[in-house]
């Protein structure tokens, strides 16, 4: 008996001595993993090139309204032409190319000062076995986006497709891969019914006259020349373009893409552009003065209603934009706050994914849209194809949306022990106010305003729409 209690003891104490070396191992284990994780984040900050570049991009503080850059007789849009893409909202940025491979982000080329001959040996690898603009497209669809902008060539000089003009045949049509990733993505993209966008880098690291282009004109003009073929390549063998997104037309990393205009002549450049898809829209980075503007990075979304075209441009993995080991992943709510606060805003929404090398979207990223989605198939009517207003929103508490006879009011946040809702005066007669396909909310209005009962009211954990029902004219 005495001989079975010392062996249970004994075996009691060996097992706890096995369970608190185990836990220290995993301890250990975790501690490291966090200290290499933060180290891997850390490694992997910004240059200040790479931060510039994301600052330039960023309409807050001083909302830059017409936009800088140059304009002239027909190099914009009329706004009945940017109706359609207004009414869009919610689109998906997709970053993916050679810089997939190293997964530290696209800037890694320069970041890391890697020669351009070095680097371009990653295309002998680049060879994606799962890549499918068919899954991309689903990805989106499901998310509830509606239109696409995919990276055709980063900084970094990679050119998706078959690009005669490609400086040196550095493209995916004439190394390991040998496919035309853009046109299966703009075939995909059209056989989903989402809208084509194409994302073009003018600035290529390969060209030393692009860091001096008085000092090396010769060189310059190279790199200028691939520009404009390639641009025109984009333009004509791809079909309808619905928008063509423009990146890094500064030069040397210095002062604005509007500077850089001298160099690109961007009217001469987007009249061509026009002259194979006239309703192009155009974004802001050519050194032309763009169809919209740009509000780059992850900062929240604040303040009055932005009175011309916009679009955020963020990442759904905070590191970086191209695939990246290191994630910091939005939460769900976030991206739907950010989402919210740019339609009630008046702006659209463009989602940033980094595929993996073989072209895969990275499952965490899918399931995260997954939700997006679940949430806008319930709320999509007060966000796609409205207008913001006509309630200013007021930061981290409402902003609303209207489409004919409804105001849409989006709740982000009851203030603590709040019940109503003190909307300002206006002069539309509101005859109803209920949830979303839910129950009928209290109502008074007069002179002083609206106001709107919500005791008893379930909100979503998310954002809660209500519609108002306004007497038609
Ligand atoms: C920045 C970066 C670039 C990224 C882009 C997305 O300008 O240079 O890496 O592609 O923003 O908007």
């Amino acid at each position: 008996m005495l001989m079975l209690a010392n062996y249970v003891n004994n075996s009691n104490s060996e097992t706890k001595n096995m369970f608190e070396r185990k836990m220290k191992i995993r301890v250990t284990g975790l501690v490291l993993l966090l200290i290499s994780h933060c180290f891997a984040v850390m490694s992997q900050q910004m240059s200040d090139a790479e931060r510039k570049s994301m600052e330039k991009g960023t309409l807050y503080p001083n909302l830059k309204g017409a936009g800088q850059g140059v304009s002239g007789p027909g190099s914009n849009l009329p706004p009945e032409k940017m109706q359609w893409w207004e009414d869009q909202k919610f689109g998906m940025f997709i970053h993916w190319g050679l810089y997939a491979i190293p997964a530290t982000g696209e800037w890694t080329m320069f970041n890391q000062k890697i020669p351009a001959e070095e680097y371009a040996k990653l295309a002998d690898q680049f060879n994606p076995k799962h890549f499918s603009a068919a899954e991309w497209a689903r990805v989106a669809k499901e998310a509830g986006m509606k239109y696409m902008v995919m990276v055709s060539r980063h900084h970094d000089g990679f050119a998706l497709w078959n690009s005669p003009s490609s400086y040196r045949h550095f493209n995916s049509w004439e190394t390991a891969a040998h496919r035309d990733f853009v046109k299966e993505y703009t075939d995909a993209c059209r056989k989903a019914g989402l809208h084509v966008g194409i994302y073009y880098s003018p600035l290529d690291w390969r060209f030393p006259g692009y860091f001096d282009p008085k000092g090396l004109p010769d060189n310059a003009a190279l790199l200028k020349k691939q520009t404009y073929g390639q641009v025109e390549e984009l333009m004509k063998n791809y079909g309808k373009i619905d928008i063509l997104w423009y990146d890094g037309g500064w030069l040397a990393h210095k002062g604005s893409d509007a500077d850089a205009a001298w160099f690109w002549e961007p009217l001469k450049l987007n009249a061509m552009v026009r002259s194979y898809n006239p309703d192009v829209v155009i974004n802001p980075r050519s050194g032309m003065v763009g169809d919209f503007q740009t509000d780059e990075g992850g900062a929240d979304v604040k303040g009055p209603i932005i009175p011309f075209p916009w679009e955020k441009c963020l990442n759904l993995n905070a590191t970086s934009w191209g695939y990246n080991k290191a994630q910091q992943l939005m939460p769900l709510k976030q991206i739907v706050v950010m989402l919210v606060n740019t339609v009630d805003r008046g702006g659209n929404m463009l989602l940033n994914v980094g595929p993996d090398p073989d072209g895969v979207i990275p499952p965490m990223h899918v399931e995260r849209l997954k939700e997006v989605g679940k949430w806008l198939a319930k709320n999509g009517e007060g966000i796609y194809h409205t207008r913001p207003g006509p309630f200013q929103p007021v930061d981290g508490f409402y902003g609303s949306t209207h489409n004919g006879n409804k105001i849409y009011l989006h709740i982000l946040k009851m203030p603590d022990s709040v019940t109503t809702i003190k909307l300002p005066p206006t002069n539309q007669t509101i005859i109803s106010c209920k949830l979303l396909n839910g129950k009928k909310v209290e109502l008074y209005q007069d002179k002083t305003g609206v106001r709107l009962n919500m005791t008893g009211v379930h909100l979503d954990s998310l954002v809660t729409t209500l519609v108002l029902k306004t007497k038609e004219n």
